[in-house]
């Protein structure tokens, strides 16, 4: 049962539609779902398929990936899945549009994942004006979210998430719960309509840590839900703090809302990172 104090809603991060059942059943609520080319890619029918030696043709992928978020969004009908686009430096905001589109007509309660680089950012503006939802993926910055707000100005409620990757940052040796504190307090200058989503939750601290900070919705790997159930669902207090001594703090920037997007610097050699662990693990699938 969903605790009552809960605000933020909770996702499960991960490709497997059985996992989403497990933690249904686990939580006994469930309010999304997001994938990434990763989580594709270890998802059992996929895994299996590759550990044979085989490939997808690069319509079957697509099958694939549609089979797949079709099930989930049958067991989440009141909830969203996150769908992302297949995408590496080079995909151009075009085919980006063309490709979110596509992706969003696959279930009713799609978001399309979209990286922030500038072509992602682009195609954000133009499918938030078609009515597209999106949610952006691969931040490591308070710069990039300042950006994704610009970029998708007037749009609707619940319409635009913003995905920022904590354990990411940790991995090399950064505050990553920083970040959404950062990410927070920015917006909260703002009008709302951009929902902050941590992301690249690794444990029980990344997760409390998130709802103390006032993310909108967490999105947590299995392990992680399953774990939170068995500890009863406990909310954090006022007071709870992550562990994080041996991480650099990242600081909070005072970075105005109301710039063009193309005036924020996005640069991060993370999302590059990123982009292109993304773009080869969904390239494994397939073959050419
Ligand atoms: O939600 C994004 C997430 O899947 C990335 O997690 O653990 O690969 O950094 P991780």
């Amino acid at each position: 049962m969903r605790p009552r104090a809960l605000r933020a809603r909770i996702f499960l991060d991960g490709g497997d539609p059985a996992g989403t059942r497990r933690v249904q059943a686990a939580l006994g609520f469930l309010d999304g779902q997001t994938t990434n080319p990763t989580l594709m890619a270890k998802s059992p029918l996929a895994a299996a398929k590759l550990a044979e030696g085989g490939r997808f043709t690069p319509s079957e992928v697509m099958d694939f990936y549609r089979q797949v978020a079709r099930e989930m969004a049958g067991l989440i009908p009141e909830g969203s899945v996150s769908i992302e686009v297949p995408a590496d430096r080079d995909t151009s905001a075009e085919e980006m549009i063309g490709q979110g589109r596509s992706l969003f007509a696959w279930i009713p309660n799609a978001h399309v994942k979209l990286p922030i680089t500038r072509a992602g950012l682009e195609a954000a503006k133009a499918l938030v004006a078609q009515g597209v939802r999106v949610n952006m993926t691969l931040c490591f910055t308070q710069e990039q979210a300042a950006a994704v707000y610009a970029a998708t100005a007037g749009a609707g409620p619940g319409q635009v998430f913003i995905s920022p990757f904590i354990g990411r940052l940790d991995d090399r040796g950064e505050n990553g719960l920083d970040l959404i504190a950062g990410i927070a307090r920015m917006y909260a200058g703002g009008d709302g309509h951009v929902a902050l989503l941590a992301a690249s939750v690794r444990g029980q601290g990344h997760f409390l840590g998130s709802l103390a900070l006032g993310a909108d919705i967490v999105t947590a790997p299995e392990s992680v839900l399953l774990d939170w159930a068995e500890k009863g669902l406990p909310l954090p207090g006022p007071e709870y703090a992550c562990e994080s001594s041996d991480l650099r703090p990242i600081a909070f920037l005072d970075i105005p809302l109301a710039r063009r997007p193309e005036e924020y610097d996005i640069s991060s050699d993370l999302t590059d990172q990123g982009l292109e662990r993304f773009a080869s693990d969904w390239n494994a699938l397939i073959a050419r």
